[in-house]
């Protein structure tokens, strides 16, 4: 998988397109198109209606992408109680798994359920929820997700805290020394990507800002241009 730090350093951007704009007649062509984009991980949102007020799909979705691609499946628990689901998701395929910090009343106990069926553990943090409240557990977490929008819908605007937020938690993890990877969800499109990335986010998950464009292939190709273009030195 491609997850590590030295990997980062070798490849510049993660790109992580979200499947929740994609073609949901045709999932294996929309798989194709972002593969041959350069895509590195596959982002799955699920939602539960509950946690978020949205319904979109469960396990068996990633069961049936399993074994359509090699890319990362990156799953993103917008659900209540993740606990309960958290295996199918892992016998389903999942690569990662990212918890949100509002829905886990026992996080470490989550993070740890997660890590020990063998696949990498993530955080997701909401917009309006402070940083602070990473403290106890960002030496356990694999990833963090920061919101750039709250959570539920796709195709919504980039809330810009996310820059201030993603600068703070980036030298945290720097000056701790923690291998976790900071990831950006909502509202990002070729046009503020490069940004995004300067403010220190490893992997940048896109859904409308590359299916709802006529070339996601190509739209993908240029989110990869503009943040070379930073020359950026990931450490
Ligand atoms: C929103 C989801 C996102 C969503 C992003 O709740 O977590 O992953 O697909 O969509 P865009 O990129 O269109 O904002
Ligand atoms: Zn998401």
């Amino acid at each position: 998988m491609n997850f590590t730090n030295s990997n980062r350093q070798q490849k510049g951007v993660i790109l992580s397109p979200s499947l929740l704009s994609a073609n949901f007649a045709d999932l294996t062509a929309s798989v194709r198109q972002i593969e041959e984009g350069g895509a590195d991980w596959l982002h799955i949102d699920v939602m539960d209606g509950h946690f978020v007020p949205n319904i979109t799909v469960g396990p068996i979705i990633v069961e049936a992408l399993r074994p359509l691609t090699k890319l990362t499946l990156d799953v993103h628990l917008m659900i209540d109680d993740p606990d309960a689901y958290i295996p199918q998701f892992v016998n389903a395929g999942a690569d990662l798994i990212t918890v949100h910090f509002e829905a886990c009343v026992h996080l470490n106990r989550t993070i740890a359920h997660i890590k020990s069926l063998g696949v990498k553990a993530g955080v997701a943090l909401n917009p309006a929820t402070p940083l602070g409240m990473l403290e106890e557990i960002l030496p356990d977490a694999d990833l963090v997700l920061l919101m750039s929008v709250n959570p539920g819908f796709g195709g919504q605007s980039f809330i810009p805290s996310l820059f201030r937020r993603a600068r703070t938690l980036k030298s945290w993890i720097r000056r701790e020394g923690f291998d976790c990877v900071v990831e950006a969800d909502g509202g990002i499109k070729p046009d503020n990507t490069a940004k995004v990335y300067e403010a220190g986010v490893d992997a940048i998950v896109s859904g409308s800002g590359v299916f709802e464009t006529p070339n996601p292939a190509e739209t993908l190709r240029e989110m990869r241009r503009v943040c070379d273009a930073t020359n950026l030195i990931k450490v």
